[in-house]
């Protein structure tokens, strides 16, 4: 049993129906999909924990904002309302909006970043390290060194190695064009970062003259942790938490996919003028006119309401505990996770979950598979098939990354206790005989990215 403390603050208007097909439909369905998740109609999916990017479900207001849509090409009215939401929420003045998180980190890094240069973060998510590459530049991960061990507890493991950033600050002086921080850390499993470890790098970063932008996507779930678990922050509001470690920074990118708690959209905020018209001139060119960037009026007007209500603190109050007790119900039932349990997803550890399989037969892809013919469950692999390299010493062989896990993210808002409740018994069967799994190879792969259309064959 889940033990979630913290009831829903809302009740439900609406219902949208989903089905468990059979045992014999999702095997065809899989096999169809070449065993890849990535490749099933959502239709055929019981319960979806692939993602909690854009997959949150509105509430009334925002339901309600859509019809104030205003559609004028330029100044529509839902504009100002997002940017005066952004100014109170973040205090940083200069918003531009965009259509999802990765674009402003491309005008970012297209407008500020010289080929060789650095840019360090505690870990890079995905489309930022891509985004950092592919302007020629180089992406350094400084999480601090708990953040890289699944088993190891520290209440923020997202925090930034200062000594790290401050090595690589004064060694590459002119070199390093702004720092990036996380919050919370993605890529190391949802982890939260301290208030601390913000003044600590924000004050690293003054002393070096270098900006500081925080990758934003989920700042409200960072606030409350620190709320939570920060000596002396206990008593603070969330709104004042966020206000004061944006105070420390120069500016943000934002996916409002997350804590926007809208199904699309971003922004890039900044603190001072002297990027903006670049920004801006870039924007038009890449999204749309400054007041629209990418996006209709009315997800300007949802994303602004969803950025207010996802500071209150009943909804974090849920939010956090229920993935928590999610982690937990899964931890007592044997199933090896990622401890502390993060922010908005449950990592498990497939290695040890089915020691059976050898990392060459990608256990984490395994077990994918099997939540899915289990109970209709759709997880993600974060292993060797998602990182794997070839070898140049060994043909044939490939280069596999230290951990195979499979994410189960949570939508905010989407499923109740019971749903993740099923979640947890299904997984606790599957660990119960965990001789079940089949490894996997691979029959067919991209040369990029190949996670995402890769084709398998049950071993
Ligand atoms: C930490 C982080 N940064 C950036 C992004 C990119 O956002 P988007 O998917 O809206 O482009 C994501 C998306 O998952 C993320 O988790």
């Amino acid at each position: 049993m889940m033990r979630n403390t913290q009831p829903e603050p809302w009740r439900v208007k609406v219902v949208e129906p989903i089905r468990r097909i059979d045992r014999s439909a999702r095997e065809e369905s899989l096999s169809r999909a070449g065993y890849n998740i990535f490749g099933i109609a959502s239709e055929d999916i019981y319960i979806d924990l692939l993602s909690d990017s854009g997959t949150s479900a509105m509430s009334d207001a925002q339901w309600g904002g859509l019809m104030r849509g205003d559609e004028s090409y330029a100044g529509g009215r839902n504009y100002y309302r997002f940017e005066e939401t952004i100014r109170s929420i973040f205090g940083l003045p200069h918003v531009i909006p965009t259509h999802q998180g990765r674009v402003a980190e491309n005008l970012l890094f297209s407008t500020v970043l010289k080929p060789g240069e650095i840019v360090p973060n505690n870990t890079h998510f995905d489309t930022t390290r891509a985004n950092v590459e592919a302007n020629g530049g180089v992406a350094l991960d400084f999480v601090i060194p708990e953040g890289r061990e699944p088993r190891t507890r520290h209440p923020f493991k997202g925090n930034m190695d200062l000594v790290r950033l401050e090595k690589c600050l004064a060694e590459n002086r002119g070199r390093v064009p702004l720092v990036m921080l996380t919050l919370t850390n993605n890529s190391g499993g949802g982890q939260p970062v301290s208030l601390e470890n913000v003044r600590g790098t924000s004050e690293v970063c003054r002393r070096h003259g270098v900006p500081l932008i925080i990758d934003a996507c989920r700042f409200a779930e960072n606030a409350w942790f620190i709320k939570q678990r920060e000596k002396g922050q206990e008593s603070r509001g969330v709104g004042e938490i966020v206000r004061e470690v944006f105070s420390l920074a120069d500016g943000c990118t934002m996916s409002a996919k997350k804590d926007g708690l809208a199904n699309i959209g971003g922004f890039l905020a900044l603190r001072n003028e002297t990027w903006v018209e670049r920004l801006k001139n870039k924007l038009i060119l890449i999204e749309g006119f400054p007041t629209y960037g990418g996006l209709a009026g009315r997800d300007l007007e949802a994303i602004a309401i969803g950025l207010e209500e996802v500071l209150h603190e009943d909804y974090l109050a849920f939010r956090i505990g229920q993935v928590t007790a999610f982690g937990e119900a899964l931890s007592a039932a044997g199933v090896p996770v990622v401890e502390p349990i993060g922010g908005h997803a449950v990592y498990v550890d497939a290695r040890a979950f089915a020691p059976h399989l050898p990392p060459e037969q990608y256990p984490a892809e395994a077990l994918t598979i099997a939540l899915y013919l289990e109970g209709g469950i759709r997880a993600v692999e974060i292993g060797g098939v998602m990182f794997g390299k070839p070898d140049p010493a060994r043909p044939g062989r490939e280069i596999l990354p230290d951990l195979d896990l499979v994410r189960l993210a949570v939508p905010r808002r989407v499923y109740t206790n019971t749903h993740l409740e099923y979640v947890a018994e299904v997984t606790a069967r599957l660990r119960a005989t965990p001789e079940r799994l089949r490894g996997v190879r691979i029959v067919h792969q991209a040369p990029l990215l190949r996670h995402f259309t890769a084709r398998f064959e049950l071993l």
